[in-house]
């Protein structure tokens, strides 16, 4: 299972599927590439450091999606690594039309909330004001209703009294770090059906 991670950030969650391939935990399936929005992002660094081909493809700077031509630039790059999975890893632009047709039922993507609770950006930060005591994080297929798709698997995590944001975030990402890795090997392995299978 040929994987393409997009992200646009720091790259832990990378990181943690980078990890975990590279000790042979997510056989058979394997990263062929990442590939980032963002100039020198650190997503861009980890790929390096395990050896996985990477690459910054440009995109509008001011808009919070795709478009035109950098939307093909960026359709036509991936469609060369044949990917059979392609994992949002912090990528912080919305998929429309020609990318999600291009690679239908093959994206996934992962938020820091439990869905439905909480869409869109800042999904910590919102369940950390709102004062939830139950959040976590969330695995779910991408389609055009953002952060709408299936969900494929979902990690909560308790807030405790005094708590901070910053800690709070720390035990998120704890839980994505383990949770992400382990979908992506249960759709290698079977275990955990793509769309219409
Ligand atoms: C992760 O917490 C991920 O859930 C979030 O961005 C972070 C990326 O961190 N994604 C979204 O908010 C998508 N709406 P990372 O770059 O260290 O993996």
């Amino acid at each position: 299972m040929r994987v393409v991670i997009l992200g646009s950030g720091s790259g832990t969650n990378a990181e943690a599927i980078l990890c975990a391939a590279s000790a042979g935990q997510l056989a058979p399936a394997q990263v062929v590439a990442v590939y980032s929005d963002v100039q020198h992002a650190g997503i861009l660094e980890k790929a390096a450091h395990y050896e996985v081909k990477n690459s910054h493809l440009s995109a509008p700077s001011r808009r919070a999606s795709l478009h035109g031509e950098s939307e093909n630039l960026w359709i036509e790059t991936i469609k060369k690594d044949a990917p059979d999975l392609i994992v949002l890893a912090g990528f912080m632009r919305i998929l429309k039309g020609p990318f999600l047709q291009a690679f239908s039922d093959k994206i996934i993507n992962i938020h820091p909330s439990l869905l439905p609770g909480f869409p869109g950006l800042e999904a910590i930060r919102q369940a950390f004001v709102r004062g939830v005591k139950i959040t976590g994080c969330t695995i779910h297929w991408v389609n055009e209703v953002v952060d709408g798709g299936e969900i494929i698997a979902q990690a909560p995590v308790r807030v405790m009294p005094g708590d901070t944001y910053e800690l709070l975030e720390q035990k998120i990402h704890g839980a994505e770090h383990v949770v992400l890795p382990s979908v992506i090997r249960d759709l290698a392995i079977g275990a955990t059906p793509f769309p219409g299978e």
